[in-house]
């Protein structure tokens, strides 16, 4: 489990709207967001403006208001759902005499809960001091903060007392640190791409169910939990695909509107899996109300690193909430578009097993090859253009090669080398021989 304070900072929230009202389902996320945190909600204060005061955000009048219900609550903590510049927080804090954090502190500040692997907490720890770099850390000391409160916690937390030159070297040492374990995920990546092994990366708004449907799929024990960005590091795990083989499935980390930027630099590596996958498995909660908007604000994020133009299947997840039966949609083109399932009870997987299958391998063809002993260069291109299965040696020291490839290396091979799968007679007269 996470750790969490032993008792959550008394907390106000402050939403913003700026040239219309706050949306009711913002606000409701946010306040998800801060008890994700841990914050004990305390009071909150809805504000509308034109335009963001520069000086502190809301205008006087809101100001003092503010500063009343972190009196009359004795609120330890300010939630402002809008990203602030250092400045407006500075200025906050001073007058309301309470540490302030914004949407991109406190959701930097759950993701450093939650980071789990090595790469993740590292990633964490660069955004977060990135975030705070910009930031009169020092103001806080005149408050009397606690250690280890909202947006203070993390990997990063050691560093918050340093002054900026330190912080600039840290950033900097984090930098050629992640660059290595890039390097690696890359390495790790080319393997699969040399082996022909396609990865399916799961992708979705936070709480659509993603981890629970890895787990389904490939039965691994990833954590399953009822709070915002429950994954945060990429799990990979083998999953096999009833009579075609396998892939590898990712599970990335829980995308929600306006994610920090600090955050998707920081994030680079995670989400370049997505990137490179062959196929996106777009996990959407089908309960939640505001799930087409959700879905747009996942495809803006695929946008930004530049995802957007892989294949997509939709997996409109938690059909038992809505009480209907599991369904596959069918696009216009013919390809599967949306599986109607329940990650929960495991109600339609196999429909949306049998939707990747089609995805990943309608252009596949299986067959085997027999290759005599002068064959070698073409057992070097096989080798180069089709994933090998399995490899035999012939008595004649000849080589009978079970493969996999794209349809149209096959005919390619067809054509150029007159390189044909073997027929049945063929292949019982090789199978004696070895
Ligand atoms: P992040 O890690 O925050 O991105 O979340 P996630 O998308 O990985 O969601 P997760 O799998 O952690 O599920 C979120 C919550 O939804 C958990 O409480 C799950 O038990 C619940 N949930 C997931 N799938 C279903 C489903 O099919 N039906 C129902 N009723 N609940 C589900």
């Amino acid at each position: 489990m996470f750790e969490r304070p032993q008792r959550g900072e008394r907390s106000v929230l402050l939403h913003i709207g700026i040239g219309q009202p706050v949306a009711e389902d913002d606000q409701q996320e946010f306040r998800s967001l801060a008890e994700s945190a841990g914050a004990q909600i305390v009071g909150c204060l809805k504000a509308v403006r034109e335009k963001p005061s520069p000086r502190y955000l809301v205008g006087k009048g809101k100001l003092e208001e503010l500063e009343k219900l972190v009196v009359d609550e004795d609120a330890e903590l300010v939630l402002v759902d809008f990203e602030l510049r250092p400045r407006q927080q500075k200025n906050l804090e001073a007058a309301l005499k309470t540490r302030v954090v914004d949407r991109a502190g406190l959701i930097l500040d759950i993701f450093a809960l939650r980071a789990r692997t090595f790469e993740g907490k590292l990633q964490v720890e660069l955004a977060q001091l990135e975030h705070l770099s910009t930031r009169l850390v020092r103001g806080w000391t005149h408050l009397e903060r606690q250690k280890g409160g909202i947006g203070l916690r993390g990997p990063g937390e050691t560093q918050l007392e340093s002054d900026r030159r330190m912080i600039g070297q840290a950033i900097k040492r984090l930098h050629r640190r992640l660059e290595r374990v890039a390097k690696r995920r890359q390495q790790g990546r080319q393997q699969r791409n040399k082996q022909e092994i396609p990865t399916v990366s799961l992708v979705g708004y936070t709480n659509a169910g993603k981890s629970t449907l890895f787990n389904r799929l490939c039965n691994a024990g990833v954590e399953v939990a009822d709070q915002l960005f429950a994954t945060l590091d990429p799990t990979l795990r083998r999953l096999e695909l009833p009579d075609r083989g396998d892939v590898i499935l990712a599970d990335t980390v829980g995308f929600i509107r306006d994610l920090p930027h600090e955050l998707v630099a920081a994030f680079k590596s995670t989400l370049e899996e997505t990137r490179d996958a062959r196929l996106l498995l777009h996990v959407v909660d089908s309960a939640d109300p505001a799930h087409d908007e959700r879905i747009l604000q996942v495809n803006s994020v695929l946008k930004t690193i530049e995802a957007d133009g892989l294949p997509v299947i939709h997996v409109y997840n938690k059909t038992d909430i809505l009480g209907v039966p599991p369904r596959i949609d069918i696009a216009e083109t013919g390809m599967p578009w949306r599986v109607w399932l329940s990650a929960e009870t495991g109600e339609g997987i196999n429909l949306l097993l049998g939707a990747i299958s089609e995805y990943l391998f309608k252009d596949r063809v299986r067959g085997a090859f027999v290759l005599g002993v002068e064959q070698s260069r073409l057992r070097a291109l096989i080798y180069s253009a089709a994933q090998v299965l399995d490899e035999k040696e012939l008595e004649d020291g000849g080589w009978l090669l079970e493969v996999e490839m794209d349809k149209r290396d096959y005919e390619q091979l067809a054509n150029r080398e007159g390189l044909r799968f073997s027929d049945e007679k063929r292949l019982k007269r090789s199978a004696a021989s070895y």
